[in-house]
């Protein structure tokens, strides 16, 4: 298998929060997907790209507006199956020859429906094989518009009260269109329709990291040649999954850098170290930055100002390394997929989610390096298997995210090497209780904020004046919206008297219960 000849199945996005969505359920079938914005599908590159099949996503706009979002029109000569979501299968009745209509706000025959709704089956169809098998099925509906007259060719195969288009089809051509989002949560069967669509549409399901590896390894040995490579590790699955990669492919070639910005957890620096001596044979050059990272953080308090301080002095400092080393040429990176469609998609802002890697953004440019970035086609839980496959410790895999500038942005006010000291202390106690409690898996990203204040307790006989911290756990999909974690009051009370007791320098703990939004998961 090649990267260039896999399999593709083409996602034309028109704009919706849940494109993102439909990939991972095509990836669940270990379909090869691409996520395009609407208006880089010209008809050249639809030819250009050669897809197996093509999802036309929901979006905000409406098709009954002159300008709107349209499918490029070479697309329904071209043979291949095609569904339409939302949007898509309006785009699609519009552009075929049916007719969109803009919602009524309630009461029956096509009206504007957000919510869970009802579908029920009125005929046999590849798409719904093993779907009606318990009577109607329940799907999300988000739409304003609706069709009101479908396409010449095109039957109906579902109906709900508010959608008397809901599935839609013309079997000859394997078109087929649904009103609903069977991507999302509340849709909770909709995984199979994208199933039997694949299917349907002869894909092998081939798309597994085990095959992925070696094309990856492929690319990145005809990419750089005999050229020197440098990756900035952070301690993170992402870099470390990149530098594994790397390693397999041209070996001495690669050079890494793991930068100690004094800023790091109890004992990570030298875990990280070990797990890539024993497990990856790595030349890592180790950096020992700490006194310039804490000598320039002294006395600063504000947030940004700390965010800017470290985000500068990583690029000095990588820059620095990178200098030593003989002929590189270019610069590994461990983007992802969400990061690529975020930079590319339509409706997408600028991510919230800064990664350490960008850290070293500067860089490139400044040095006139290229970049190698093996896991932009991957989703997150893709490079956790492909890290798994590479022979990367299990635990390592699982381990919390943590962020770039580290502790820095946990420890609101003023930075101070005691502060740190006693937050590394608190953070590990709560960390054990979590894995003990056995929590960690379950946790998307756990930790302990300092806080700026001391308060007054009592212990023995003696009057403590303390700083106080607060707990943070949280569960999340992607970092971008987060729910606090539910610890039972046990858990809570057992972990503050662990704190308290061999902690010293904490004498009362906090547990944060905001969620994001309207928090963030870090302090700051
Ligand atoms: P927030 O605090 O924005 O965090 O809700 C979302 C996720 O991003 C991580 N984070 C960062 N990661 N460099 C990073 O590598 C950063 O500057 C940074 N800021 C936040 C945070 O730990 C959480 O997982």
């Amino acid at each position: 298998m090649d990267i260039d000849t896999q399999d593709c199945l083409l996602i034309i996005d028109f704009g919706s929060q849940v494109t993102q969505l439909i990939a991972r359920r095509l990836r669940e079938q270990n379909v090869y997907c691409e996520i395009h914005p609407y208006q880089n599908v010209t008809d050249a590159v639809l030819l250009d790209l050669n897809p197996k099949a093509v999802i036309l996503s929901g979006g905000p706009d409406s098709v009954t507006r002159k300008d709107s979002p349209r499918a490029p029109d070479r697309l329904w000569d071209m043979g291949i199956p095609v569904l339409g979501i939302c949007y898509g299968q309006q785009t699609m009745m519009q552009q075929l020859g049916g007719l969109v209509e803009g919602g009524k706000i309630s009461g029956g025959g096509g009206t504007a429906e957000f919510g869970r709704a009802k579908v029920k089956s009125s005929g046999e169809l590849d798409l719904l094989n093993g779907w009606f098998i318990e009577g109607p099925e329940q799907v999300w509906m988000s739409h304003g518009d609706h069709v009101s007259k479908i396409a010449p060719g095109f039957e109906v195969y579902g109906t709900s009260a508010n959608a008397p288009f809901a599935i839609i089809a013309d079997t000859s051509k394997h078109f087929y269109g649904v009103q609903f989002h069977p991507e999302v949560h509340h849709t909770p069967r909709g995984a199979k329709l994208y199933e039997n669509f694949v299917r349907l549409a002869g894909f092998k399901g081939d798309w597994t990291m085990d095959a992925y590896r070696d094309i990856a390894i492929e690319k990145i040995r005809k990419q750089v040649g005999d050229k020197q490579v440098i990756c900035g590790l952070s301690g993170g699955v992402d870099s470390s999954v990149t530098a594994a990669l790397l390693q397999e492919a041209i070996g001495d070639q690669l050079t890494c850098v793991f930068v100690d910005h004094g800023l790091l957890r109890l004992n990570e620096a030298d875990d990280v170290m070990a797990m890539f001596r024993e497990n990856m044979n790595l030349k890592v050059i180790y950096a020992d930055e700490k006194e310039l990272f804490l000598c320039a953080l002294e006395g600063q308090s504000d947030p940004e100002t700390k965010r800017k301080i470290i985000g500068g002095l990583f690029i000095d400092v990588f820059q620095k390394y990178a200098n030593k080393i003989n002929g590189a040429e270019f610069l590994a990176q461990g983007t992802l997929y969400p990061d690529v469609i975020e930079s590319v998609s339509f409706s997408g802002g600028p991510s919230v989610t800064i990664k350490s890697h960008h850290n070293v953004g500067g860089l490139p440019e400044k040095m006139g390096l290229k970049l190698v970035e093996p896991l932009r086609d991957l989703f997150k839980d893709e490079v956790r298997i492909l890290g798994r496959e590479l022979g990367l410790p299990v635990s390592f895999i699982g381990r919390h995210p943590f962020p770039g500038p580290g502790l820095a942005i946990r420890c609101p006010g003023e930075i101070t090497r005691e502060k740190l000291e006693i937050l590394r202390l608190a953070d590990a106690v709560f960390i054990d209780q979590i894995r003990k409690h056995k929590l960690y898996d379950e946790i998307w990203q756990a930790f302990v904020a300092i806080l700026p204040v001391r308060t007054v307790g009592v212990m023995g006989d003696g009057r403590t004046y303390d700083f106080a911290c607060a707990l943070r756990a949280v569960t999340s999909v992607d970092g971008m919206t987060a729910d606090y974690y539910p610890f039972g009051h046990d858990f809570l009370s057992e972990t503050a008297t662990r704190i308290i007791n061999e902690v010293a320098g904490i004498n009362r703990v906090t547990y944060d219960i905001t969620s994001k939004p309207p928090g963030t998961i870090e302090w700051e």
